[in-house]
C-alpha cells in the first residue's frame, strides 16, 4: 500500500512543479487534462489498482480524491494569478491612444432631385392627387399623336428626342402618363405622375434626361380656377408663402387655353437680377385645360368632362430651391457636392 502511496504522492509533486512551470493559462490548461482529465494520469494511476487488497482500497481511493482536490485548488489558484498577470502584461504592451481620430461613420442621404420629387409628391397627395407612373419607352401615339401633336407638326420641334425604332422613342414629357390613365379610368381623376424624360438638349440648364411631374385633374366641371388654386397652393407651399405666380398665355398643342406659370425669382425676390433677367420673374411650369382631341383620342364624351392638366420640372425646382447654376451638377454624383444637401 505504501507503495502506491508514494507512487501518488510522486504525481501530486509532480503536477505540482508543472503547475509552477507553466507560463500561460494555456499550458495551465494543458496541465489540468494531464493530469486530471479522463485519460489523465490520476485515472490511470486509479485503472492500476485493479489487484488492491479490498480494505485498503477505499483508502486509496481516499487518497487519491485528496490529491484531486489539491491539484485542482493549486491549478485554479495558479489560474487568477496567470489571469491577471496576462491581462497586465496586455495593458501595459496593447495600449490604446486616445488622441486618435475617432472612425467616422458616414450616413448616406437622398439625392437633392428625389429630396425635391419627394416633397413635391406630398404636397399634391394632401391636396387628394395619387401618384401614377408611366413607361420611359413610349410609342409616338402616346408621347405625341394622342396628345394633339400630329406627325410633322411644328410642336416636335420643341421636343426632339432619341428614337428607339421607327415609331418608338424615349419619352420627352410625362404627359402621355395621361393617356394610359385615362384609358383605363373614368373621371373624377386627380393625378400626378412623375419621371424621368428626355429630350436632345445639353447645356448649363438642359440635361438629356430629366424629371418631370405632370398632374391633372378631370370631372364634370373642372375649371381654370381650380388649375390656379392647385398651383398656388403648391407653389407656395414649395418656395414660401410671400411667393407670387403670374400665369402668362402659351401654347401647347394638348391644353387649350394654355398658359405658362412664372414666380417671384427667388435670387432678387423680384426686385430684377441676373437670373431672372431683370424681370423679376422665373417662369416655373407650362399649364392648360386639357385640349377636346386629347379627350377625344381616349373616347372620353368632351362635352361632359373638362380638366386641367400641368408639367413640371424638377431639375428646374430643386437649382431655384437650392441656387444651383448648373444642372449637370446632378448627375455628376460628387460626393462634396451632395453631401450639402
Ligand atoms: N408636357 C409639357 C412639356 O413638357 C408641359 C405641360 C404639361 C404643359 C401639361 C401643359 C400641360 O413641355
Amino acid at each position: 500500500m505504501n507503495d502506491k502511496i508514494n507512487q501518488l504522492n510522486d504525481l501530486k509533486d509532480t503536477a505540482f512543479t508543472e503547475i509552477k512551470n507553466a507560463q500561460s493559462l494555456v499550458s495551465l490548461d494543458n496541465v489540468r487534462v494531464q493530469f486530471l482529465g479522463k485519460k489523465g494520469k490520476l485515472t490511470e494511476f486509479l485503472r492500476g489498482l485493479g489487484n488492491v487488497d479490498s480494505v485498503e482500497r477505499p483508502l486509496i481511493g481516499k487518497a487519491v480524491n485528496d490529491v484531486k482536490k489539491s491539484i485542482s485548488d493549486e491549478i485554479d489558484r495558479s489560474f487568477s494569478v496567470t489571469k491577471k498577470l496576462e491581462s497586465e502584461k496586455k495593458f501595459h504592451t496593447e495600449k490604446i491612444d486616445y488622441t486618435l481620430p475617432g472612425k467616422v461613420r458616414s450616413l448616406g442621404k437622398a439625392h437633392p432631385i428625389a429630396m425635391v420629387l419627394d416633397e413635391a409628391l406630398r404636397i399634391f397627395s394632401y391636396m387628394g392627387f395619387a401618384i401614377k407612373e408611366g413607361p420611359e419607352i413610349e410609342s409616338e401615339h402616346y408621347n405625341f399623336e394622342a396628345l394633339n401633336i400630329p406627325k410633322l407638326h411644328p410642336a416636335r420641334d420643341m421636343q426632339d428626342t432619341f428614337y428607339v425604332d421607327e415609331d418608338i422613342l424615349l419619352r420627352t414629357h410625362t404627359s402621355p402618363v395621361q393617356i394610359h390613365v385615362m384609358e383605363k379610368c373614368d373621371p373624377p381623376l386627380r393625378i400626378v405622375a412623375p419621371g424621368k424624360v428626355y429630350r436632345r438638349d445639353s447645356d448649363i440648364t438642359h440635361s438629356p434626361m430629366f424629371h418631370q411631374i405632370e398632374g391633372f385633374m378631370i370631372d364634370t366641371d373642372v375649371s381654370f380656377a381650380d388649375l390656379k388654386g392647385v398651383l398656388t397652393t403648391f407653389l407656395k407651399e414649395l418656395f414660401g408663402e410671400d411667393t407670387a405666380l403670374r400665369f402668362r398665355p402659351s401654347f401647347f398643342p394638348f391644353t387649350e387655353p394654355s398658359a405658362e406659370v412664372d414666380i417671384t425669382c427667388v435670387m432678387c425676390n423680384g426686385k430684377g437680377c441676373r437670373i431672372c433677367k431683370g424681370t423679376g420673374w422665373i417662369e416655373i411650369l407650362g399649364a392648360g385645360m386639357i385640349h377636346p382631341e386629347v379627350f377625344k383620342s381616349v373616347g372620353y364624351d368632351y362635352e361632359k368632362y373638362t380638366g386641367f392638366a400641368f408639367g413640371i420640372g424638377v431639375e428646374r425646382i430643386a437649382m431655384l430651391k437650392y441656387r444651383i447654376g448648373d444642372i449637370r451638377l446632378f448627375f455628376e454624383n460628387d460626393i462634396r457636392f451632395l453631401s450639402q444637401f
